[in-house]
């Protein structure tokens, strides 16, 4: 029964569109992973995470799914099991958007939030510290362990990356945001066997450890992490372009202002990243994707706090 439910689940995945940019050098493509049913990019990872635990027998309508997300795969997972009538404890922490916080309230009956820092300045492994405990309290868990799980990857190979593949006749260039390095192994695996000459580039936020850059406190989720992802090994990289959060939101801003999307801080950061990787590029026009992770809304509090008052001051 829950087997044919969330391979029906999948079946009905629809497809997210490409659109095309305005930009003086560069074919520039955005993916709206935000009309995901749960609004982001993580709702395919979410979604093979589940089926793949259903096929095995890791999940029985008995079973209480609990992972620590700092937002949208928590959402995604609460969609997903809401929709199979399994219960989800997410584990949160202070970082978390008010919407995604108000989302999963309703969602979930029970939502456990930690508070202290770690000595990275993150949460996560305070986070983890609580998934732990709740493996020991409650007595069928199901824990889809997102920076470890190669599901996670593979749903970006099968689904994602797979889609992109038939949508796109060429593709030169690809940037992707990392956090847990799932979207990033699962599109650079299926994209360069579809593009064999394609370059992968990883973009990442200063105060992230991911790719060796020293700890700092953080304030946009989606991206970055204070441990290096298990999944990283699996993805195939070209090149890595560090952003500042600063840049990050000045470049959702552009998004906004300049192309009409209204999208998160990953995305922005990721857009930073390929304005500063082509600044005074000339020649050629390479083809160039980029994923627009999550919608702006969920980022009121932190990308676009002053959006409103400044239009007012110039108006
Ligand atoms: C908004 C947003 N962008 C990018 C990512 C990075 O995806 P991944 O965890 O696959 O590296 C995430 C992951 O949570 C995200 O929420």
């Amino acid at each position: 029964m829950l087997v044919s439910r969330i391979r029906q689940l999948v079946r009905s995945v629809r497809e997210t569109p490409i659109v095309q940019l305005s930009h003086p050098h560069l074919n520039l493509f955005a993916k709206l992973e935000y009309c995901n049913m749960s609004h982001s990019i993580k709702d395919r990872s979410a979604l093979w995470i589940l089926l793949r635990a259903i096929e095995r027998g890791e999940i029985d309508p008995e079973t209480t799914v609990v992972e620590s997300s700092s937002g949208n795969f928590a959402v995604a997972l609460a969609v997903y099991s809401r929709l199979l009538g399994l219960r989800f404890v997410p584990v949160v922490d202070p970082v978390i958007s008010p919407l995604y916080e108000a989302t999963l309230r309703c969602l979930c009956p029970r939502v456990e939030k930690v508070s202290e820092a770690d000595d990275c300045g993150g949460y996560l492994k305070a986070r983890l510290s609580v998934v732990q405990t709740l493996r020991r309290q409650l007595p069928r868990v199901f824990w889809p362990n997102q920076y470890q799980n190669t599901d996670a990857w593979m749903g970006h190979f099968d689904l994602t990356g797979k889609e992109i593949a038939e949508q796109l006749q060429r593709l030169h260039f690809l940037f992707v945001a990392v956090s847990t390095g799932g979207t990033l192994a699962g599109l650079s695996r299926r994209l360069k066997e579809r593009f064999p000459g394609l370059t992968v580039v990883a973009v990442d936020v200063e105060g992230s450890v991911i790719f060796g850059g020293p700890p700092r406190r953080r304030t946009i989720p989606g991206i970055g992490s204070s441990i290096v992802p298990g999944l990283l090994k699996e993805a195939l990289v070209d090149d890595v372009v560090i952003v500042t959060e600063e840049e990050s939101i000045a470049c959702c801003k552009r998004l906004l202002h300049e192309h009409h999307l209204f999208a998160g801080g990953s995305t922005g950061s990721v857009f930073a990243a390929i304005e500063r990787r082509f600044a005074g590029h000339r020649g050629g026009r390479p083809d160039v994707l980029f994923l627009c992770a999550d919608r702006g809304s969920a980022y009121f509090h932190n990308v676009y706090g002053d959006l409103w008052s400044a239009e007012r001051r110039d108006a």
